[in-house]
């Protein structure tokens, strides 16, 4: 049961709209060290789309494609945005609960409680909306006992790659893209909906280079357990990294989610050698953080080596890495963060570091 006033468990599965799902649940098992599990498509009576679950530990990503494109919500939506993430999904006590409560609460439905039924069993659905064309999916799994959900079975495929397992744990945070005067709309939204809190601001100063800004609110469950932060761009002398987004993913979305490990070093050096591609830091982020003479258990040889940045909160601190963009847009990216010593923060104290780096990724493909 879940210690939420709605009873939303946990976050669930990430699904994917992309252009190819095989070949892009390739490379989330090769560089992710990701599982396939499931599998539904036109050889299991699923018509309409190809649709691959990897899995680890508690990660559930679903990676979906249309198998024919004229026809298919799925590919306009690729044909719209790209590659980028649909739905993510919350395990709930009870689908028609919370739907209800946040329906009367001024969220806007996009499926109504509905069931899925094979032999193993029923699994409950809703969808709500989130952005501009996002889904809040949520899902009940307690009367199933099968391969994910109906109509999904065990793959008939082996995606079999030579890869160094990482350790890569669950989704810590889901952060959407929204345009300017958007944010407090989604925070009132997300907090009316579903009883959430505004835990964190970050303000014009707190977030901003001398070119270009973003202001942020980290919109959260009260149990800590599901984190939305929001990101809106602010004015500034050149295209924020929001803007740059919001342009070419054609509209507001999904710009990263965080995946928390229990050890960053050894995740990251498995991930790097699997050929997953990270923004860059500079040495001198490593050599002020060596003057700040901190206390940490990691060797920071290897944080500087493997790019990956710290931030100290309190009596806790925070590990955390940026991937660069994982399709050809620059859109959707993954973040892979530890926190250590009961860190609740976001890595305030790297955002400077990491604005900079996007900003000249941003200059090269010519968004700035
Ligand atoms: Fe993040």
């Amino acid at each position: 049961m879940s210690t939420h006033t709605l009873g939303i468990r946990k976050f669930d599965y990430v699904e994917f709209y992309v252009g190819s799902a095989k070949m892009v649940a390739y490379w989330f098992a090769k560089a992710l060290g990701l599982k396939l599990t499931a599998y539904c498509g036109p050889e299991t009576g699923c018509k309409d789309r190809v649709s691959y679950v990897l899995t680890l530990n508690n990660l559930k990503f679903v990676i979906t494609s249309a198998p024919c494109p004229q026809t298919s919500s799925i590919w306009n939506s690729v044909w719209q945005h790209g590659d980028g993430v649909k739905r993510f999904s919350l395990e709930v006590d009870s689908v028609e609960h919370v739907f209800n409560y946040a329906i009367k609460h001024g969220a806007v439905p996009l499926k109504k409680p509905y069931e899925l039924k094979d032999r193993d069993g029923i699994v409950q659905e809703a969808q709500i909306k989130i952005y501009d064309d996002a889904e809040m999916n949520l899902v009940h799994y307690d009367g199933y006992h099968g391969t994910f959900k109906p109509p999904y079975q065990s793959p008939f495929l082996n995606i079999e790659v030579n890869c160094q397992e990482s350790l890569l744990l669950e989704i810590d945070h889901v952060v959407g893209n929204v345009r300017e005067n958007e944010m407090n709309y989604w925070e009132n939204y997300l907090n009316h909906a579903f009883d959430f809190e505004t835990s964190l601001y970050f303000g014009p100063g707190d977030i901003s280079t001398q070119y270009s800004a973003l202001v942020s609110k980290v919109v959260r469950s009260k149990d800590k357990k599901i984190r939305l932060p929001i990101n809106e761009p602010y004015f500034g002398l050149k295209m924020s990294q929001i803007e740059e987004y919001i342009r070419e993913y054609s509209g507001t979305g999904i710009q990263h989610i965080a995946i928390s490990t229990p050890d960053i070093v050894k995740t990251i050096r498995a991930l790097r050698n699997n050929g997953m591609e990270f923004l860059s830091v500079p040495d001198t982020y490593y050599e002020t953080l060596r003057t700040k003479n901190i206390q940490i258990e990691e060797n920071l040889d290897d944080l500087q080596k493997l790019k990956i940045l710290c931030d100290i909160e309190g009596k806790g601190y925070l590990l955390q890495i940026f991937t660069k963009p994982i399709g050809d847009r620059p859109t959707f990216f993954f973040e892979i963060i530890q926190r250590q010593q009961g860190a609740e923060g976001f890595g305030h104290g790297n955002f400077q570091a990491l604005f900079e780096s996007i900003e000249r990724d941003q200059k090269l493909r010519g968004n700035w």
